[in-house]
């Protein structure tokens, strides 16, 4: 049931404080320090001693891998590579024995997603799946696996998908670390951050009505460049796919460090642009995008820090500000405006975000 709200797409986004809740609950114990992932159990040794970490998925599935990867690589010290489902097997992708291949759906039951499964299956690797479907077919037909109990999703563009299977993915990130005592203080800090982020989250929804008056400006648009680095990239591509799929919206999302390589030409006055910039290892060469940015014209929206708006006020009149918290977490923040965002531009544009996603009828096979 939608309750008060117009539609489950603003229903969902505004759920994701309590999505965090249950995808952390029984599996954190934020009083001893530890996860548990029980669905992994029996194997997660083998995936601690694999050769590397392949992770498939589609659209807002792939973002929320990409998200996740620089964690899962540093707390892991494995090789992890992301890719687009139908891409890899389009090119008949590697995969060696000693893999594990991570399927990351919310249905489960993606047609893309399953052709890789299939293909994956004949390669003899570890198959691992993170579904939010129980019985669904990927959940079925994997070895083991991560249920992430985000509740249904009826909005048919992900919004607290997105969030659990990221938070799934930290969650993976955190137990591959699990007896490495270099990764500990990581391990503790990220962990610590987890507790306060349902909190952070319903402080960050909190950006709405910045979000519409952003909305107001962007409606009558043609595009929208988006550009984000290092942790909070993934978060472009999604805010990017948001738009063009409820809003109807052309939106790109790039690299930071591509703005150089040919999409500067793009900005000039009046072309909406957002930019995310984050006090990480990546901050430098993010202001120094600004600055080319804004020396050309451009007027970016910018999603940042909370405590760096002295440093960038100057550069822009519509800042978002975002609560604190540890670097590869604050994608779970940023993904907020976006969505709302998203959300906007469509309700004023006359979008129908009422449209409701399709089950399958075989996902509630156990
Ligand atoms: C975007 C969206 C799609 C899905 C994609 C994969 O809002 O919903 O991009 O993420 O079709 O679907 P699942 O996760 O069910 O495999």
């Amino acid at each position: 049931m939608k309750g008060d709200y117009p539609t489950f797409m603003i229903k969902e986004i505004k759920e994701q404080p309590e999505t965090i809740v249950n995808v952390s609950r029984g599996r954190v114990n934020y009083d001893e320090s530890s996860v548990v992932l029980g669905g992994l159990s029996k194997h997660i040794g083998e995936i601690k001693r694999s050769r590397r970490i392949v992770i498939l998925g589609c659209g807002t599935s792939y973002h929320a891998a990409i998200a996740a990867r620089q964690l899962i690589e540093e707390m892991s010290d494995l090789p992890v590579t992301v890719d687009v489902a139908s891409d890899f097997v389009d090119r008949s992708g590697a995969i060696y024995r000693d893999d594990v291949v991570i399927f990351v759906s919310q249905s489960g039951e993606t047609a893309d997603t399953l052709s890789a499964l299939n293909y994956a299956k004949k390669r003899g690797c570890l198959l691992v799946g993170i579904t939010n479907t129980v019985g669904s077919t990927i959940s079925r037909e994997t070895d083991c696996g991560i249920h992430c109990n985000a509740g249904q999703e009826i909005g048919v563009a992900s919004t607290k998908t997105f969030s659990a299977q990221f938070t799934v993915l930290v969650l993976f990130a955190l137990l591959l670390s699990e007896g490495r005592f270099s990764k500990r203080k990581r391990y503790t800090e990220i962990l610590q951050s987890l507790k306060k982020l349902p909190a952070q989250i319903s402080e960050t929804l909190e950006l709405e009505d910045q979000c519409k008056k952003i909305a107001e400006l962007w409606k009558d648009k043609t595009s929208v460049l988006m550009m984000a680095r290092g942790y909070n990239f993934a978060n472009v591509l999604e805010g990017a796919l948001k738009l063009k799929e409820v809003a109807n919206l052309f939106a790109e999302g790039i690299l930071t460090g591509e703005l150089k390589h040919g999409p500067l030409a793009l900005v000039e006055h009046g072309l909406p642009m957002l930019m995310i910039v984050c006090d990480d290892n990546t901050f430098d060469k993010c202001m120094n995008a600004v600055q080319q940015v804004t020396a050309r014209g451009g007027n970016p929206v910018i999603i940042c820090d909370r405590h760096l708006k002295p440093k960038l006020e100057k550069f822009s009149q519509h800042l978002l500000l975002l609560p604190e918290t540890t670097d590869c977490l604050k994608g779970l923040l940023s993904v907020v405006p976006l969505q709302l965002l998203a959300y906007h531009v469509a309700t004023l544009r006359g979008h129908n975000v009422i449209a409701t996603r399709l089950i399958p009828l075989n996902c509630f096979r156990l």
